[in-house]
């Protein structure tokens, strides 16, 4: 009778423990392995950010020109911070570390990029620094007004062919210049250099940053981009 009870409790434990195994979450469809980002990937990703900030200045830039008074400075500014914070801080500290010295030592004409890419960033700084001082002022007169629309114009076009050059020359020498092995671990290291920084989802952080600064703009709607219908389709 001993016996018998035993192994009815048994048996319920037993019961009882499959029950909860199969309702607890580690029973739950596992979660996809976390896919791994290239370390070019992750640098051009990263220039979508910055170019995503660059097209909030060019915007910003226009409304200067006809209304200042028009402007979000604060938006302006969280624009600007996050290009040092992301682009300047981050980025291009990435380059300078980690690429551009393996690009300066090419054989090829990629070798003769790196230098003007850092007097670039460099020269950048500067525009940012001036962009936080302008968009802090409490009220812009019509110079500063001017002033700081080509400021933004300028920052544009420089990191626009900056990164262009970056994406389509710097980049692909560096990654050809790597053995495989190397430049996996190239973008094992960015990730670990990200996570420092940043903590988790970096990029996903910074893009919800510029999605937000877009919102408060009013440039969130890709569509109002979109090139007008042309009445003349047969030039
Ligand atoms: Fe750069
Ligand atoms: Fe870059």
């Amino acid at each position: 009778m001993h016996a018998q009870f035993l192994r009815c409790l048994l048996a319920a434990f037993i019961s009882a423990s499959l029950l909860l195994s199969a309702s607890s979450p580690s029973h739950a469809k596992r979660a996809e392995p976390r896919k791994e980002t290239a370390a070019t990937e992750d640098l051009m990703r990263e220039h979508g950010i910055l170019c995503r900030i660059l097209l909030v200045y060019r915007q910003s830039a226009a409304r200067l020109r006809q209304n200042p008074a028009s402007v979000d400075k604060d938006a302006l500014i969280a624009a600007a911070a996050l290009f040092r914070d992301f682009g300047e801080d981050y980025h291009e500290r990435l380059e300078e570390t980690h690429v551009f010295p393996v690009v300066r030592k090419l054989q090829g004409s990629a070798a003769d990029y790196p230098l003007i890419l850092v007097d670039q960033h460099q020269r950048g700084r500067i525009y940012t620094d001036a962009i936080l001082a302008y968009a802090g002022k409490d009220k812009l007169t019509t110079d500063d007004a001017a002033a700081l629309a080509t400021i933004l114009e300028n920052m544009a076009s420089m990191y626009q062919n900056h990164a262009a050059r970056e994406d389509t020359i710097v980049f692909p020498a560096w990654k050809r210049a790597l053995t495989a092995r190397r430049y996996k671990e190239m973008g094992d290291l960015f990730e670990r250099i990200e996570v420092k920084r940043f903590g988790l989802d970096g990029f996903e952080k910074a893009a919800a940053q510029i999605a937000a600064i877009e919102n408060k703009l009013g440039y969130s709607d890709l569509a109002q981009f979109t090139a007008p219908v042309l009445s003349c389709v047969d030039p």
